[in-house]
């Protein structure tokens, strides 16, 4: 959701005759695009901040601004911290960005700007700057109704409001007009997407897959306890529904996911797992984890471990809990010091590595479609994902960024899969 965010503001650059750079010392405006759901990210976005603070001292005009949800929760405090600072820009105001950065420039004025009344924000007109994209995320709805415990999400995202549909499928349409074959439709809690009574996540879904040139449609995030049958069934019945999912089950443990405020069991979890296979039995399942909630002894952690083997995840996102100012997990006893944290991570992501591994060496000598997004790391070589979302590198002469293409894997790592190009198909 960031990057989408972050485009829409550089489009908003774009469109007031500002060019991009790679280099910090260049730029005219800096704005730091922020992410506060773990204290890791929030503390790596205010370091960045840091070493960007002795650029206003050689350049008195720049404009150096902060945004995303550390913004929004910070607000003016952060003017304080860091009076080099120009603009607070809060997740829901992204609209009045191009008047705020106008004031800046002609009075350098300071700005705190943190209203979550505002509206989300409409596409802007084309002015060519998704040209080229293979691969595109398109926000469909914003905010969180949920309250998990530990989630900072529903503070600084709001509540959820969903888009309305003509806007999402011109917008989608857009893209593919500029190249976009995959598109992955965005929300903190997607599946619950909803714009009328009739017209749910599923009504959206299978509009977009109507749309021509589109290849792939991917979804994230999804919550458990709104993953509903019709929205199962669709997997069976969209063709163009990459047969992928992300599922996040943060914990095995049904007293630590009471805790949690997740609303489901691990035995719902493990159900919901079975139907999904049943209906798209090559359907790739990853998940989000986390390891040291308040309260989580020894046993919670082993059933942590035992439905990470029961369900054989293709990927899995694991994280150390930590504290979320104003969540009510924040105020919880019987926190979990950080050395346990650290040493069940450890243990948790070398079962998984090993579950990962083993799962694409069953992919060794097979085919597999695969959509080529651009160049590899290493020379001449192109990368692209299979359907399932893991990472295929080839090497190949032609240019092919664009193309779905089948790929004959020779060789499987954790993170990626080797192989070559046996034909090029449209
Ligand atoms: N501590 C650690 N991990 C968290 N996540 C969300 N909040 C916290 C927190 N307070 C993780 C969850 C979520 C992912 C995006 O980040 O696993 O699914
Ligand atoms: Fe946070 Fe997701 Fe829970 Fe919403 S559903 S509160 S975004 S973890």
């Amino acid at each position: 959701m960031n990057e989408y965010d972050s485009d829409y503001l550089g489009q908003v650059l774009v469109s007031s005759n500002y060019l991009p750079t790679d280099n910090p010392k260049q730029a005219d405006v800096i704005l730091i695009n922020t992410c506060t759901v773990r204290a890791k990210a929030a503390q790596k976005a205010l370091s960045l901040l840091g070493r960007m603070v002795p650029l206003k001292k050689r350049n008195p005009e720049l404009i150096l601004g902060i945004t995303g949800c550390l913004a929004q929760q910070e607000g003016s405090s952060l003017m304080q911290r860091f009076p080099d600072l120009d603009l607070v820009l809060g997740t829901r105001e992204k609209e009045r960005f191009e008047s705020f950065l106008k004031r800046i420039s002609t009075s350098r004025e300071k700005i705190v700007a943190i209203d979550m009344d505002g509206p989300l924000v409409s596409p802007l007109p084309n002015n060519g700057y998704f040209k080229g994209r293979v691969k595109s995320f398109i926000s469909v709805m914003e905010g969180c109704n949920n309250f998990c415990s530990y989630c900072i999400v529903p503070y600084v995202r709001g509540r959820e409001v969903s888009r309305p549909p003509k806007e999402i499928l011109e917008e989608i349409r857009h893209l593919v007009s500029q190249g976009t074959r995959e598109i992955t439709l965005l929300g903190q809690n997607v599946n619950s997407y909803k714009w009328d009574k009739t017209y749910g996540f599923s009504s959206l879904l299978k509009e977009v897959n109507k749309i021509e040139d589109l290849a792939r449609i991917r979804f994230t995030t999804s919550h458990p306890k709104d993953l509903s049958d019709d929205l199962i069934n669709i997997f069976a019945e969209l063709d163009n529904l990459c047969p992928h999912i992300h599922l996040p089950f943060q914990s095995g443990s049904n007293k630590i996911l009471r805790l949690m405020n997740r609303r489901y069991s691990r035995e719902r979890y493990i159900d919901l797992i079975g139907r999904l296979r049943q209906v798209r039995p090559e359907i790739a399942i990853t998940s989000d984890v986390m390891v040291g909630f308040p309260k989580e002894s020894d046993e919670d952690f082993q059933m942590t471990l035992d439905l990470i083997k029961k369900i054989e995840f293709d990927n899995l996102y694991s994280f150390k809990y930590s504290d979320r100012k104003g969540t009510s997990a924040e105020k919880m006893e019987g926190k979990v010091d950080d050395s346990k944290k650290s040493s069940r991570l450890e243990t948790l992501q070398r079962l998984q590595k090993d579950i990962t591994l083993g799962k694409n060496r069953m992919l060794e000598g097979t085919r597999m479609e695969v959509l080529v997004e651009g160049y590899g790391k290493r020379n001449g070589q192109l990368t692209g994902r299979t359907a399932s979302n893991k990472v295929v590198n080839f090497s190949c002469n032609n240019n092919v960024i664009g193309n779905l293409i089948d790929v004959k894997i020779q060789h499987a790592a954790v993170n990626s899969l080797q192989g070559i190009l046996t034909n090029m198909n449209h």
